[in-house]
This record gives structure tokens, sequence and C-alpha cells, in this order.
């Protein structure tokens, strides 16, 4: 069982708009798992995330629970952490409207996601997509978290977290502890394979330049048999000017553990063509036990349904606390609590 004593609180979270990518993948996942034994750590399906688009109900449905599988399938052992469902715990609407009324327009107007998502989806430029930063900067103040391990896309939210944080301490005294980021050193920002300035991403990106944990090891192959690189022949990190090649050589050093300049020397003189195999290979081997287990988890709809519901009562515990002590801060009677 977790053991919760004197543990700092890691708290994370993925949007289920999708299959899980690569990205996500080498971004998050694979670090949270680093620290599940010394942190309290916490794991969210941010369904509520995801509606700011348009999204089949069906689909959500059955992404979010593919996403709960793999978690587990990844290493997440709901023993050592707490995995729930956004939807499931209302604290996360009821802090979200909070602290909007103590974000300014102005910040949030500054955030690089929301520039370019509504540049994405001019025909649906809605609230949710512009007040976004506040449902994150909920989610992880309710658990009172001091690590958030994200993707380098994810840096400007949780900065914003922050700011949202030290203003509201600022006015009603100690109450949120102000987060800590972790973006890992490599695998930050996978780019797509076929257009490698483009983040990996499982909403924008073309099929062949996105691997998704559910991809076979011929479809894994195969994307990077065609990966996209350049025409001077040399593996050398150098993301600036050789922009694909560097995004494998990333991806083959999270895969196999090996440092950029003993990549250079693996294939000093080899050509692309070896290079591109030997990271596909790499990836086949990482992906392809996560998803045989993943698969078996989802032939166990019991199980999963068991991991999320005493998931969210957890949450749902400590999520109530923050909530109450906001609402006495904020001025709110406090609602009597009837006893049986
Ligand atoms: P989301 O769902 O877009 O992505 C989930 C996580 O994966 C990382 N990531 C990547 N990392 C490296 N390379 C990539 N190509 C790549 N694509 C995705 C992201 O940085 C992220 O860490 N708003 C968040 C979800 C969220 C959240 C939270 C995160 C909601 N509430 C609270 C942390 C704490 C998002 O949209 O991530």
């Amino acid at each position: 069982m977790e053991n919760v004593q004197n543990k700092k609180i890691l708290f994370s979270g993925i949007k289920p708009t999708g299959t899980l990518t690569l990205g996500s993948y080498l971004g998050a996942i694979k670090n949270w798992k680093q620290f599940i034994d010394d942190y309290r750590s916490i794991f969210c399906i941010v369904d509520m995330h995801s509606i700011t688009v348009r999204m089949d109900p069906a689909e959500l449905r059955r992404n979010a629970l593919q996403q709960l599988a793999y978690y587990i399938a990844c290493g997440l052992d709901p023993e050592k952490c707490i995995l729930f469902i956004q939807s499931h715990v209302p604290a996360h609407a009821e802090l979200s409207w909070t602290l909007g009324c103590y974000t300014m327009f102005g910040e949030l107007s500054r955030m690089t996601q929301f520039k370019d998502k509504s540049a994405k989806n001019a025909d649906n430029i809605n609230a949710g997509l512009f007040t976004y930063p506040v449902l994150m900067a909920a989610d992880i103040l309710l658990y009172k978290t001091d690590l958030v391990p994200v993707g380098e896309d994810q840096k400007q939210h949780v900065e914003i977290c922050r700011d949202i944080a030290t203003r509201f301490n600022g006015v009603y005294g100690d109450t949120f502890t102000i987060p800590e980021s972790f973006v890992p050193k490599v695998g930050a920002r996978i780019m797509s394979l076929s257009e490698p300035d483009k983040k990996m991403s499982k909403t924008d990106d073309s099929n062949a330049g996105c691997i998704l944990l559910t991809d076979s090891n011929d479809d894994i192959m195969r994307k990077f048999k065609r990966a996209v690189t350049d025409s001077d022949m040399e593996v050398r990190f150098d993301p600036q000017n050789k922009k694909g090649v560097s995004n494998l050589m990333s991806i083959y050093s999270v895969a196999t553990g090996k440092d950029f300049d003993t990549i250079s020397n693996e294939f000093s003189g080899k050509g692309y063509g070896s290079f591109k195999l030997a990271v596909g290979e790499s990836v086949c081997d990482m992906l392809s036990p996560i998803r045989e287990k993943a698969n078996e988890l989802l032939k166990n709809k019991d199980y999963l349904e068991s991991v999320y519901s005493l998931g969210a009562e957890k949450a749902e515990a400590i999520a109530r606390r923050t909530m109450d002590k906001v609402y006495r801060k904020v001025g709110f009677i406090a609602k009597p609590r009837r006893n049986g």
C-alpha cells in the first residue's frame, strides 16, 4: 500500500482527446514513473479539459478508459499512486470558478497555447479554451502539489498557476502550496516524424508523423523508416539545423539511455538508413510490453472501474479539504454537515 507520511505531493494529467503518443509518453508518463516511490503521486485523466474542442462522446469515453489502462501498463501502479478521472471530483470545477476570479484577462490572453489553439479552431474559440489554464491551476492547487512533471509546452501553464496561487495567498494568507514544474532534459519536446518543426501531437499531426502507443511494431517501423531527416548524412545533435535527426537522436537516447556522443559514434559513417531502423527497434522494444499489458487490462473493465472509483474517493477526500479552506477564506458561509 502507499505510504503517504511526510511525502511531498506530485500531480500531473493528460487530456483524453486521442490515443496517447510517444510524445506524451516520453515528455510525461515515463518521468512520472520515476517519482512514484518518493512522492505521494496523483495522476489524472483530465476529461474536462478535453471538451474545449469538439469531441465525439463515445470516443471521449473510450479514450479515457484506454488512457487509464495505459497509465497502469506504463508502470503507474494503483497500489502506489492515485489514478482518477477529473470529472468524478467536482471540486475541480468549483476551484476553477473561484480561481477565475483571481486571474486576469490579460495574463490568459498571453498564453501561447490559447493563441495557437484559437488560430487552429477559428470557428470555436470558446470561453473554455480561454480559461483552460485556470482549470489546470485548480487541478494542481487542490492537492497541495509540490511537483508537476510535464513536457515543455505545459511549462507556461504551471507558471500561471504559480502566479494565481501567489496572488491568492497574498490576499488571504497562506492557502496554496506554490508548485514547481519538472521538465525532462531530453524528451520534453518530441517533434513530428514527418514535419520535424512541429510538435508530435495526437490532434494536430498527420498519422505518419505521430507514433501512437497503440501502434503495432510494423506501424512503428514503417513510420520511422519514412521519418524526415536531411541531406548531409551525419548523425549529429543540432536541433537548429538538423531538426529531424536531432529529434530521432532524442527519442533513441531516452529509449536506450545512451548519450548524444555515444549515438553519433555508433552511427558514424553508417548513413541514416541503419540509424532509423535502430531508433524504430528501440521504440518497439520500449512500447510493445506496455501495449500488451494495456490490451490485457482493457479486457477487464471491472478492474479498471474499481481503480478509478477508489482513485476518485481518495482524490475527493483531499480536494474537499482544500475547497472548505478556500471557501472559508473568501467568505462563504460553511454548509452545515449533517451526521448520519
Ligand atoms: P496534454 O494532454 O496535451 O499532454 C500531456 C503531457 O504530455 C506532454 N507532451 C509532450 N511532451 C513531449 N513531446 C511531445 N510531443 C508532447 N506532447 C505532449 C505534455 O507537455 C503534457 O505534460 N494541459 C495539459 C493537461 C493537464 C495537466 C493538468 C498537466 C491538465 N491539468 C495539471 C499537469 C497538471 C495538457 O493539455 O497536456
